[in-house]
């Protein structure tokens, strides 16, 4: 088990015991969002203070794949439980200009909005059977990012299939998941990424490990491929 670094942080807090809830008895997408309203006023500043540094890490990670398979800053990338906008701040400052966001909660939705560097922002909900509540269409964006958002009490393991289902073939994917959450056999997200390879609709490209914020577990960050279709 892990502990959390800091008691004097309540929006986090809230979401933290939301993870544990999700080990024991299982949570739901109600219960995720009123976390997140709760907490959208202050979200941004208590992580930043706190030292959150995933979007920087995923958007160092998926970048430097999207050079090596040849794209450049015109890529159209999609950026799924985009929250406050983060992951977006950091992929601008490497000159992409398409940049669309996803995410569950209105109220983080209106901060990314305030921003001004996303073009689509719109509402939806990953996990649902076929990609149904994502309101994006299949073979849409050239990548596709998404950190702190694939968690316990979070999106279930069935949120990788609107990551593949987003992109183009050979398009690129790129996602965090933390220790605790890729542990938990009831996450399922291992599985899941392993059923992906196996049935031929993504390939492995990159992983990368480093320290979570706030808490003692650690958290992957990993870029994968869309098979191209033969
Ligand atoms: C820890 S925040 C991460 C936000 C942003 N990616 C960042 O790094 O700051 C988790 C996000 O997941 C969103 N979320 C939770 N469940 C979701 C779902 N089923 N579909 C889409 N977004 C979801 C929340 O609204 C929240 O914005």
């Amino acid at each position: 088990m892990y502990t959390v670094a800091t008691e004097n942080f309540d929006g986090y807090i809230h979401v933290d015991n939301l993870m544990k809830k999700a080990l024991k008895e299982g949570t739901t997408e109600e219960e995720i969002k009123e976390a997140y309203v709760a907490w959208s006023k202050t979200y941004e500043k208590d992580i930043l203070n706190q030292g959150y540094g995933g979007p920087a890490v995923a958007a160092e990670q998926l970048v430097q794949k999207l050079k090596e398979f040849g794209y450049t800053n015109d890529a159209r990338i999609l950026d799924l439980g985009c929250g406050t906008g983060l992951v977006g701040e950091e992929l601008k400052k490497y000159g992409y200009k398409t940049i669309d966001g996803v995410d569950l909660t209105p109220e983080l939705l209106e901060s990314a909005k305030a921003k001004g560097i996303y073009g689509l922002l719109q509402q939806g909900s990953m996990g649902s059977p076929e990609c149904k509540d994502l309101g994006i269409g299949a073979n849409q964006y050239d990548a596709t990012i998404c950190v702190g958002t694939l968690a316990l009490a979070h999106v279930k393991s069935e949120g990788l299939d609107d990551l593949v289902h987003v992109v183009k073939p050979g398009g690129l994917v790129c996602f965090s998941i933390r220790d605790l959450s890729l542990n938990a056999p009831q996450s399922g997200y291992r599985e899941k990424m392993d059923q992906l390879c196996e049935v031929g609709k993504w390939k492995f490209v990159a992983k990368h490990h480093q320290a979570a914020y706030l808490t003692d577990d650690g958290k992957w960050f990993f870029v994968y491929q869309k098979v191209e279709i033969a």
